[in-house]
């Protein structure tokens, strides 16, 4: 696995590989192309995944390079995330179950919306660390119009496109625009644990070693 450019960041050098070495670059090898194999193994990593009476209501739209899927969305990217996005190997744009098939008799019963996109997060977390496992590199990103892409991928109604997940791995600096380049240097930063987590009750502080 290649040296990380940024971790292990600070609270992060406890934590256990793939997790202390990810983050998200926005400079992909545009060359490079995955495997079938690499493909279906990062799927399985997000078929894996738990999630609410092993409902697996999350889906994942495969847009490789050059496919005609991946055209779609790269019409349909914000100008922020144009440049960088279309160089990775492979983008899956994710999509959950947030209302019952019609016909499926689910009706009035039907509960996975609750934690739909709990259990496509959870799923797409799986296969952004099996990613990096593999020495390779995602980045998730919403900055595109979802709309549009569900209408124009096919995507049945009572499913939402919520992310897509840009996966490959590292490429040339010198090959990117500036703001490519200038977006990876940027310090990473997290809110400390006293800002989000309680003790006994709510604003109660917890005790952090
Ligand atoms: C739901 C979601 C949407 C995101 N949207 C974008 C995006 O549109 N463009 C982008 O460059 N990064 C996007 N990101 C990446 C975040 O900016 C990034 O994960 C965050 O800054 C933390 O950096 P790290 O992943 O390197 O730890 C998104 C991440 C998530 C989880």
């Amino acid at each position: 696995m290649e040296p990380p450019l940024h971790a292990p960041m600070p609270g992060a050098e406890a934590l256990a590989e793939p997790l202390r070495s990810r983050w998200s670059p926005s400079i992909f090898d545009d060359e490079h192309r995955l495997t079938r194999d690499q493909v279906a193994t990062l799927l399985h990593a997000a078929q894996w995944a738990p999630s609410w009476g092993n409902s697996q209501p999350w889906s994942f739209l495969v847009a490789e390079r050059g496919s005609s899927g991946h055209d779609v969305l790269v019409r349909h990217l914000s100008r922020g995330n144009s440049g960088w996005v279309p160089r990775a190997s492979v983008v899956f744009v994710t999509a959950t179950q947030v209302a019952p098939a019609p016909d499926s008799g689910d009706g009035k019963g039907w509960r996975g919306g609750d934690y739909a996109l709990h259990d496509l997060g959870q799923a797409a977390a799986h296969l952004t660390l099996q990613a990096r496992a593999m020495g390779l590199h995602a980045h998730q990103f919403a900055g595109f119009d979802r709309e549009a892409v569900h209408d124009e991928l096919g995507v049945p109604p009572w499913y939402r496109v919520v992310t897509g997940i840009a996966v490959g791995v590292r490429g040339n600096p010198d090959d990117v625009p500036e703001r490519d380049r200038e977006r990876e240097q940027r310090e990473r930063h997290r809110r400390p644990l006293a800002d989000f987590v309680w003790g006994d009750s709510w604003g109660d502080p917890w005790a952090a070693p």
